[in-house]
């Protein structure tokens, strides 16, 4: 299948989950928005955007879901912020977000390798959160759509969930971990159990494609675009609403990562 016919796949299935994601977590985000300077980053994140100097600077997010990230973002500090998702059910619901918090942020439905070139050199940050890259098809094409947006001298904050996780189906903590998945499979894995890692149920969904890309294609997809690898981290947080029984599992396991790209300043104007 070729990458438009999986980005077009998952969006569907990712707009079919958007009224069950509405129902679980709007009215209390409407509420948490609605108190000033509100933020839902956890505290890695938070110190990794402090570090990146974050206050004031045009930011935008990819993948951006319902905008609740994003919208923390700007709570703590940031210039322009855009965020761009496939699906417009969760657009809509950032919109509503944003204006309930009477938060400027602007939202754009898009499948990512469309962004608008519109957008290019317009961002000193570009953010990508817990549950995007196993998404895409295409990493480099996904990170040259971050690169183009970026000015020079600009990053790319990528804040994920490990992809060793991949190889384990999730589960509650007290279920044994069972490897199902190489962690050099190439093919997509192929669900149709639904999105409701909210409420932790299934239902039959239309088919979700997702990937496994190892640390080590992350890291050369990133080279591959020009970005320079400022940051690298494996850590030992559960970042994602899945994988408790992998979270319980002693020795442990990675459960994230954080990673810096830079695009290289521009030398002599070039
Ligand atoms: C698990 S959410 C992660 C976002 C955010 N960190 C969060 O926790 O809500 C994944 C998001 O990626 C979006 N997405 C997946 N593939 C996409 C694509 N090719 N273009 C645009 N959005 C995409 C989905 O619509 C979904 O909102």
């Amino acid at each position: 299948m070729k990458t438009k016919d999986i980005t077009n796949a998952n969006r569907a299935a990712w707009d079919e989950a958007a009224p069950l994601h509405r129902s679980q977590n709007m009215e209390h985000l409407k509420a948490a928005f609605s108190e000033p300077g509100y933020s839902c980053l956890d505290k890695v994140e938070t110190a990794v955007l402090l570090a990146l100097d974050v206050g004031g600077k045009d930011v935008a997010q990819l993948c951006c879901n319902n905008g609740r990230e994003l919208l923390s973002v700007k709570n703590i500090g940031a210039g322009r912020c855009v965020g761009f998702d496939g699906a417009a059910g969760f657009i809509d619901q950032a919109r509503e977000l944003a204006v309930a918090g009477g938060i400027d942020c602007t939202f754009v439905c898009t499948d990512i390798y469309d962004i608008d070139p519109a957008h290019n050199g317009m961002f000193d940050l570009v953010t990508v959160t817990i549950g995007v890259l196993s998404w895409m098809p295409d990493l480099a094409g996904f990170f040259g759509v971050a690169e183009r947006m970026l000015r020079p001298g600009g990053a790319m904050f990528i804040y994920e969930q490990h992809p060793i996780l991949e190889m384990v189906e999730p589960g509650k903590p007290e279920d044994p971990i069972v490897w199902e998945f190489s962690y050099f499979r190439r093919e997509p894995i192929i669900d149709s159990d639904g999105l409701d890692y909210y409420g932790g149920g299934t239902y039959k969904s239309k088919p979700l494609y997702s990937y496994v890309h190892k640390i080590s294609d992350v890291i050369t997809a990133g080279i591959k675009v020009g970005f320079v690898v400022e940051h690298f981290q494996e850590r030992p947080e559960h970042i994602s609403n899945t994988w408790y029984n992998v979270e319980q599992h002693e020795p442990q396991l990675p459960m994230s990562f954080t990673l810096v790209f830079r695009k290289p300043p521009l030398v002599d104007g070039k």
